[in-house]
């Protein structure tokens, strides 16, 4: 296929939003990777960028390619999706985040760190005297359900809706699907619940949005725009740090050999929380809008176009990793794009790093083996993770 300047441009006819391709989406990043450094995808009217240097340059290239247009890879959902932290394009991005991420910086986790911990401690203590649980609901949504959410400082009404809230939002940032539409009911009721049920005097004192109440009394923020800084809260908080877990255990359930060196060299415990999410990114990708044009490694991309950036594939990329799909301790991987990269990098990444290191230290004591089996998967437009994960711990 030809481009409007006849240059001969790649292509690759896939639907990367059916259930096939998200339940088994890595044979087509390598088809990605492997067509051209940017493929665009008839199917969703996008180009891909699947290779892990083009993907950490089209991070870095944020005054090109803009997240203020939204960073869906559906028009509907990025006509309204502008004013929170994700879809905020710098100077302004970089003061908002400021506010925003304070309960998530080395201070504000230092003051919850404690409960935390305590918390994964007593949940491994449970589960090992339990034997067999099931890994998502028993381990990996425990802390996120119960201190993350508290921490939010929500009306209880709200904290029992994040889940479905937080999965429809994802759900809603994919191709305009089914799914897509199916989650837009959800999306109303948590803008709903931001703007009418998260207000000043339902939050906790102290809590996260309570501080977006006084950033707002300071003139830091405009008050306007405290529903949309909520979500930025509520949407990635949980799922994120959840389906991660889940892939941190399996692998270390599926690799006893490296269940046994962590246990005997803790130190590699960062190691081990980043290749958990750089074999499985817990968000695969999403888009940007090309405000000028972008040279993608000779390949074009033309002003006005939408552009995905697949972590999970750059994560994968062989041209980059040494046999990419082995989980291995030892790596060095600390340029893994898992959390992004450049000035949108994830901003909860410290308190998710937090919650995967209080459990494997509590799980390094008092578990000699991790069994895994065979894990569900949670068929979602952008996350990629379980539903269900069948564990058995065997006591140390
Ligand atoms: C293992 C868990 C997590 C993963 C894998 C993850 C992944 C990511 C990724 C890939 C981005 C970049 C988005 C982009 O470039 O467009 C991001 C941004 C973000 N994450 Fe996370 N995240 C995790 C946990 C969390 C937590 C616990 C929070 C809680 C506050 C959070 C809040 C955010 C926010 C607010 C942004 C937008 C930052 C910005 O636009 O400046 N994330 N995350």
């Amino acid at each position: 296929m030809l481009d409007q300047h006849n240059h001969r441009r790649a292509e690759y006819d896939v639907d990367l939003y059916s259930d096939d391709a998200i339940l088994d989406p890595y044979d087509h990043y390598r088809e990605i990777r492997d067509r051209g450094p940017a493929v665009w995808l008839p199917c969703h009217d996008l180009w891909a960028i699947g290779r892990h240097a083009d993907v950490r340059a089209a991070l870095a290239a944020h005054d090109v390619l803009i997240s203020g247009r939204g960073v869906a890879a559906n028009d509907e959902v990025n006509k309204i999706a502008n004013n929170n932290i994700l879809a905020t394009d710098e100077p302004a991005h970089g003061k908002l985040r400021k506010v925003i991420a304070a309960p998530v910086m080395p201070r504000g986790l230092a003051a919850v760190k404690e409960r935390i911990v305590v918390t994964a401690q007593e949940m491994i203590d449970r589960l090992v005297e339990q034997g067999t649980f099931d890994g998502m609901r028993d381990l990996a949504q425990t802390l996120p359900l119960t201190v993350v959410s508290e921490l939010l400082g929500l009306p209880e009404s709200g904290r029992q809706n994040m889940l479905r809230w937080a999965a429809a939002s994802f759900d809603a940032l994919g191709g305009a699907n089914d799914r897509r539409d199916a989650a837009f009911p959800t999306i109303l009721e948590l803008r709903e619940f931001c703007n009418n049920g998260a207000t000043r005097d339902a939050v906790k004192p102290g809590s996260w949005v309570a501080g977006l109440y006084e950033a707002a009394d300071a003139g830091l923020i405009d008050a306007d725009l405290v529903p949309q800084f909520t979500r930025d809260y509520i949407a990635p908080s949980l799922d994120t740090t959840i389906f991660a877990t889940g892939h941190l255990m399996y692998h270390l359930g599926q690799n006893p050999d490296q269940w046994d060196t962590l246990r005997e060299n803790p130190r590699l415990i960062g190691n081990a929380i980043n290749e958990a999410i750089r074999i499985e990114a817990p968000i695969r990708g999403f888009t940007r809008y090309a405000a000028a044009d972008y040279d993608v490694d000779g390949t074009s991309i033309p002003k006005g176009d939408r552009v995905i950036v697949l972590f999970a594939s750059a994560n994968r990329d062989e041209r980059h990793w040494d046999q990419p799909d082995r989980f291995d301790l030892h790596r060095v991987v600390t340029d893994h794009v898992g959390f992004g990269f450049g000035v949108h990098q994830c901003m909860g990444m410290q308190l998710a790093r937090l919650e995967m290191r209080s459990i494997l230290e509590a799980m390094i004591e008092r578990v000699a083996r991790i069994e895994t089996g065979a894990p569900v998967f949670e068929v979602n437009n952008v996350l990629r993770g379980y539903r269900q994960l069948p564990m058995t711990f065997h006591a140390a």
